[in-house]
């Protein structure tokens, strides 16, 4: 492929709202980006084009047969007037594995990246710099073959479009209600639990919208063969603080290895926290909170960042954690990532990259 984007500018820049009024994902940049496969020819054709509707046919194979992937990641703005984008070549090795999962054709890292770095350089005013904001990034792709056979589509076309985001639930960083669905699974081994792709989100809607009515914010999902083993809440991984030791469910193939997740395990390791990657059964939880070792719980993820966990509803009772209160570890892990990620604070990993100013 002649790796050479085009840009459209759009005539009228729009306004961004106000930093205040930022939710999660309803507002668009002016800009997507865009490029197309096809068998025999590969990705081609990268362009940077005004945001807006995409003509799809009706046969497209996405719309029968689910194949479509994608990634979210962020940009921050810098109290300095940088952007910076927090471990995107994590995304670009996890979009590939999904793509693996679905019989997708892969991208390459460097074009996921460069096509990052560009659509988001000419975006920079889209960039929020309030506490708490910042430009949420989705890639995507999906199966365009005119095909209703069942098999890999020929034909794919690949966007990225960004939005300017604040929290992702509503009420802020306060600690959330969790309802642990004891039906309802999100996966199963063998299955297509560890990518990240529309039905893992589409087959746990009915779930979530009955946790959402009884007043819940999200789902904790346990595994899918024997409901006893905790997995994942429908956008985060989860962490359980059990006296002074950390504890996450593996990476076994049904959850999404989550790169908050991996950051959040290596902050344990930078600073001597024990953190354990295992099983954890809910009956250990509920044992835990019963004996007054549960000391806090939280969700990790790029969309929420850390979540607080103040209540789970487990089999008819409710567990308080921490007396529905954020914890210290909790606030910690916020602080640390949040802290980086804005470069407050120093990356002794070397996660964050600022995006080169490239255009003019
Ligand atoms: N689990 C699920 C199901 C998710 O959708 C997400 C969000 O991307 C995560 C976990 C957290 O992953 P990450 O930290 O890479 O955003
Ligand atoms: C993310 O955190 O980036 C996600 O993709 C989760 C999504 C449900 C908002």
């Amino acid at each position: 492929m002649g790796w050479e984007i085009t840009i459209d500018r759009v005539q009228r820049r729009r306004e961004r709202p106000k930093d205040d009024d930022l939710r999660f994902g309803r507002v668009f940049a002016d800009h997507m980006f865009l490029m197309d496969y096809e068998s025999g020819r590969g990705w081609h054709d990268p362009r940077i084009v005004p945001y807006g509707p995409l003509a799809l046919p009706p046969a497209a194979a996405v719309l029968h047969y689910a194949q479509t992937i994608f990634e979210g990641l962020k940009a921050y703005a810098t109290e300095d007037g940088r952007v910076l984008l927090f471990r995107p070549r994590e995304n670009a090795r996890r979009l590939n594995a999904s793509a693996d999962r679905l019989c997708m054709p892969r991208v390459d890292e460097d074009v996921f990246l460069d096509a990052i770095r560009t659509l988001v350089d000419l975006e920079r005013d889209w960039v929020p710099s309030a506490r708490g904001t910042s430009l949420y990034i989705r890639p995507l792709y999906f199966a365009t073959e005119e095909d209703l056979s069942l098999k890999p589509s020929a034909r794919y076309t690949f966007a990225i479009i960004l939005s300017p985001v604040g929290s992702y639930y509503p009420r802020g960083m306060s600690p959330t209600r969790i309802f642990v669905e004891p039906d309802d699974i999100r996966s199963a081994p063998g299955g297509v639990g560890a990518a990240k792709t529309g039905g893992n989100y589409a087959r746990c809607l009915r779930t979530e919208a009955r946790a959402s009515e009884a007043g819940y914010d999200q789902v904790l999902w346990l595994d899918g063969r024997e409901k006893r083993y905790i997995e994942e809440v429908g956008a985060m991984n989860v962490f359980f603080r059990l006296d002074d030791k950390i504890v996450t469910p593996p990476l076994t193939g049904t959850i999404l290895p989550g790169i908050t997740r991996d950051s959040v395990l290596r902050l344990c390791g930078k600073w001597g926290i024990e953190a354990e990657e295992r099983k954890v059964e809910l009956r250990e939880i509920a044992e835990a909170a019963g004996a007054g070792r549960l000391r806090e719980a939280f969700g990790a993820g790029t969309a929420a960042v850390i979540a607080p966990i103040g209540w789970l509803h487990c089999g008819g009772d409710e567990i308080e954690i921490n007396e529905g209160e954020t914890g210290d570890f909790t606030e910690e892990f916020y602080e640390a990532l949040t802290g980086i990620q804005t470069g407050r604070v120093e990356d002794g990993f070397g996660w964050t990259e600022e995006v080169p100013g490239i255009l003019k």
